[in-house]
């Protein structure tokens, strides 16, 4: 069988969000954050993809499983000597912006937040775990939601540099990686987790969507600036949803569609973030939804100056277009659209598998940014069954994970700078698009379940032992 050749030194290691797994969500001062309001269940998904949200608690209708999640706030030690024992190099957490500052605009921040931090990355260190931090992975204050509008606000650039300036200083010794917005181009078709607002009529997104785009552009920028600047030998990436989008066929119309849905959807972002502007794509495109962003003096400086150093992204599946299509034909659960694959099986909610698909992805980006490429999600959401006897065999995901890593071995032959593997939902918490226990992706069991029971125990499933064999071996025993 064949062996792949990771780099020396490649982070090998698993992926979170602080809103899916701390829960405390009233702790340490902690202010409330989107995630926060976004109850369990079904609904979810349709609070998330449709307008007329009210970022209220409903506690007679709904379930919040974020405010508990898996209760890492209070496990970390534990869950960390996991991930130690399955030999992770690297963790990929994030820091809940309303730990810090509980309302977003504070002008002082709130120590509880920073030490709680402050122990999570000390605990990391004690087993040599470098930490991978998303600065706002869909937690941004709620306050800053309803009293500022989002970001729509220029006011909020500063709130961020803020944050931003407070978490380098007081991390610096302890802290190499980071990435800014979470999967930032994902608001395209959610806005209010990244963006932080909803839109009440389609014809009316287009200016206040990308115009609260570029005030996160111009955020991240100066994010990447300070963070050079703080911590000198630091590297910072932008994080980026990537799904590769084939055409249905080779009809050149829906070929020049498909090319198209890559140019907005997996390159806008990125082109700013990485080559510091704004692709003739997207300027044509402005025009054409008659979109006039609203810029100051040196904003366009300021993108360049804040190229990030790395392109972190989150591959799950790709993406089939054809530019008409009918509801039937439609990619079932698939939230960024597309039409079914014959070629592909899909997970139980419907994301096609795809583990070629990510070798095209890493080729693509590598061929337009030639900059380092970091995994930082790519796993499988299934149901998962504990025996009689205790054990979890999750061999579906196994299969799943190992076809992607061969994906990776093989981009790595052909020539692509990779430099980790953070695979996401180390641990079973809650699931973003859901709010799902039962959606599955860890190595690590938690016996939490939909209606919010469990005793939040700790398994670990075969999956685990695989792991830990394929990080021992630098990728070659899979
Ligand atoms: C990514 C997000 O989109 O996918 C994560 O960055 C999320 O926050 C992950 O959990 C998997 O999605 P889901 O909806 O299955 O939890």
């Amino acid at each position: 069988m064949k062996t792949y050749q990771f780099p020396q030194g490649f982070l090998w290691g698993g992926a979170t969000a602080a809103n899916q797994i701390e829960g405390g969500f009233h702790e340490g001062n902690k202010g409330l954050n989107i995630a926060d309001v976004l109850p369990g269940g079904k609904e979810r998904l349709n609070i998330l993809m449709n307008p007329g949200f009210d970022f209220e608690i409903h506690h007679d209708q709904y379930d919040y499983p974020n405010h508990e999640a898996i209760d890492f706030y209070h496990r970390y030690k534990e869950d960390i000597a996991l991930f130690a024992e399955m030999g992770f190099k690297a963790f990929r957490m994030s820091i809940a912006w309303t730990r810090i500052f509980p309302n977003g605009d504070e002008v002082e921040p709130n120590e509880e937040g920073l030490a709680f931090y402050e122990r999570v990355f000390d605990e990391l260190q004690k087993y040599g775990i470098e930490p991978v931090v998303t600065i706002s992975h869909y937690e941004m204050p709620l306050h800053l939601v309803k009293e500022y509008g989002g970001w729509r606000n220029r006011q909020v650039i500063a709130f961020f540099e803020r944050y931003t300036r407070t978490i380098f200083t007081r991390y610096q010794k302890k802290v190499k990686y980071w990435m800014t917005f979470n999967e930032i181009n994902s608001s395209l078709v959610m806005p209010i987790q990244g963006l932080g607002f909803s839109i009440q009529k389609e014809e009316d997104k287009y200016q206040p969507t990308f115009q609260a785009y570029h005030h996160q552009f111009v955020a991240s920028a100066i994010a990447v600036k300070a963070c050079h600047e703080i911590i000198p030998n630091s590297k910072i990436g932008c994080m980026i949803l990537y799904a590769p989008v084939y055409s249905f066929d080779s009809h050149p119309e829906n070929v020049l569609y498909a090319l198209q849905e890559e140019q907005l959807f997996n390159y806008y972002c990125g082109d700013v973030q990485v080559r510091g502007e704004y692709s003739s794509f997207m300027k044509r495109y402005f025009k054409e939804h008659n979109i006039e962003l609203e810029m100051q003096d040196g904003d366009l400086e300021l993108l360049k100056e804040g190229a990030v150093d790395y392109i972190g992204f989150s591959y799950y599946m790709s993406r089939t277009e054809k530019k008409e299509k009918s509801d039937e034909e439609a990619s079932q659960g698939n939230i960024i659209g597309g039409i079914r694959n014959p070629f592909l099986k899909a997970s139980d909610w419907g994301w096609e598998i795809d583990p070629v698909g990510l070798r095209i992805s890493l080729n693509k980006l590598y061929d337009r940014y030639q900059k380092p490429l970091f995994v930082v999600e790519n796993g499988l959401g299934a149901y998962d069954k504990v025996e009689e006897d205790g054990r979890i065999q999750d061999d579906y995901r196994i299969d799943y994970l190992r076809e992607h890593v061969k994906a990776m071995g093989e981009a790595i032959e052909d020539g692509v700078e990779l430099m980790g593997y953070t695979s996401w939902g180390c641990i079973d918490m809650v699931s973003m698009s859901t709010g799902e226990f039962s959606k599955r992706y860890g190595y690590i069991y938690v016996d939490k379940h939909d209606d919010g029971s469990g005793t939040l125990e700790r398994k670990k499933k075969k999956s685990f032992y695989w792991y830990q064999d394929a990080i021992t071996t630098n990728g070659e025993k899979l």
